[in-house]
This record gives structure tokens, sequence and C-alpha cells, in this order.
């Protein structure tokens, strides 16, 4: 469980948001929403241990993420605006890397694919990522939506319980954002978390989403 109180964020010296409250469960997406500028993506940084709060903690099944900071970095996959992916590599070499770091026996069952025993998981969750005829390019030739679907891969393959994901939709297109919202589903079926700042609605199942409002200097839970 990811949780956080009366959390306070700062940026730049000046206070953000105060008063955040949050509880994410196994199994659960939140999803933050807010204007521009609103903190969204400060709050997912704080959230990941990346930034300090100014006021609170984050904790990860009890314990302060910034003070035991082992198992919350083993089980946490972050997406930013950065994608996280080399541009230096082709897109199955990206995806080899992500894969070792991800590799267990359930890997080739990824996203809705019982796959083939023979054929490596990155293959298969490549084939429903529409990546296969781009897998020997190199990532930094890609256009932003080829480059946000590697990384969307990427962190099928790892396999981390925890997603923090800042804008994931952006530059998707109308196919990917269906096997995007695929994917959700089932990491949260599996008992994976998701937390997810976004301007348009993710396609998560309802009965198990939250949603959080912020705004400069409050934030309110629906
Ligand atoms: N490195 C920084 N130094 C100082 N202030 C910053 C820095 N990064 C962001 N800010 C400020 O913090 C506030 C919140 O920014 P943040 O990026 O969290 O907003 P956001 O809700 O993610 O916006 P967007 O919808 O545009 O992605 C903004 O007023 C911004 O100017
Ligand atoms: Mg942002």
């Amino acid at each position: 469980m990811l949780s956080a109180e009366q959390l306070g964020l700062g940026r730049g010296g000046q206070m953000i948001v105060c008063g955040i409250d949050l509880r994410v469960e196994a199994g659960w997406a939140l999803q933050i929403h807010g204007a521009n500028g609103s903190g969204k993506t400060t709050l997912l940084r704080v959230l990941a241990g990346l930034l300090p709060p100014a006021v609170g903690q984050v904790c990860w099944h009890g314990a302060n993420v910034r003070v035991h900071p082992e198992r919350f970095r083993h089980d946490l996959a972050f997406v930013g605006h950065t994608n996280g992916v080399s541009d230096d590599l082709t897109v199955l070499e990206n995806l080899r890397f992500a894969s070792l770091l991800g590799a267990d026996a359930r890997a080739a069952q990824v996203c809705g694919h019982g796959g083939e025993a023979t054929r490596p998981p990155e293959q298969e969750v490549m084939a429903r990522a529409g990546l296969l005829p781009l897998r020997h390019t190199h990532v930094g030739l890609l256009s932003q939506g080829q480059r946000r679907r590697v990384a969307l891969t990427r962190l099928i393959l790892e396999r981390k319980p925890l997603w923090l994901l800042d804008e994931p939709a952006d530059a998707l297109d109308d196919g990917a954002l269906d096997w995007f919202d695929e994917c959700l589903g089932i990491h949260m079926n599996e008992g994976g978390i998701v937390v997810t700042t976004t301007h348009r609605l993710l396609n998560t199942p309802s009965v198990l989403t939250r949603h959080l409002h912020l705004e400069r200097s409050c934030a309110w839970l629906d």
C-alpha cells in the first residue's frame, strides 16, 4: 500500500499544495488531475521519492520511502516525461534490458497473451504494443508516440508492483490507448498499483479507481 498523510509540496521555495491525504491499496488506481502548474508532476516525484515533501511523508507498506528506500526502489516503476529509455539502443535492446530486470516465469503472460514458450517475453509484448516492425530501430529515431510505447512496454516487462506514471497517455494514438488501458487493467487485476497524472481520464476499472483533484493550495479526493 502507498500512503501519505497531510503531505505538503513545495517548489522553488514556494508552497504549492498542502493537506494531501492518500492511500492506494493493491489492485487500485489513483488518477491525479489538475490544471497546468497545479503540482501533479511535483506530487508524483514526491511519491516516487525523487523530491522531498515540504511537509509530511510518503510510505510504502508503512515505511517512509526516504528513510527506507530499498524495498520501495525494488517495487517502483516510474515513467516521467523523459520516458527513461536509451536513445542509443534499439527498441529490442531497450526492452531486453527491461525484460532481464523483470524476468520471471510469468513474463510471457503479460497483457493478455499466453505467449509461446519458445519466444522471449519482449517479443510477445512488443507485438501487442505494435513495436515489432520497429524492433531494430534506435529509440532516438522514433516519434514521440513510438517512444512512449517503448517506455510503457518497458514498464510492463519490468513487472514492478507500483507504477507511478506522469501523463502516460501523452502522444498515444487510439490503438495504443486501448492497448495501454488493457495493460493497466491486467496490472491491477494482478494486484498492481497505478498512480497516474493525467489531463484525460484513463480507462482503469472504475470501481477500483480513485481520483485526486489538485488545485494550488488545496486537494480533495472523490
Ligand atoms: N524545478 C522547478 N523549480 C521551481 N519551480 C518549479 C520547478 N518545477 C516546477 N515548478 C513549479 O511548480 C509548480 C507545479 O509544477 P508541476 O510541474 O508539478 O505542475 P503540473 O500540474 O504537473 O503541470 P502540467 O499540467 O503542466 O504538467 C508550477 O508553478 C511550476 O512553475
Ligand atoms: Mg506535469
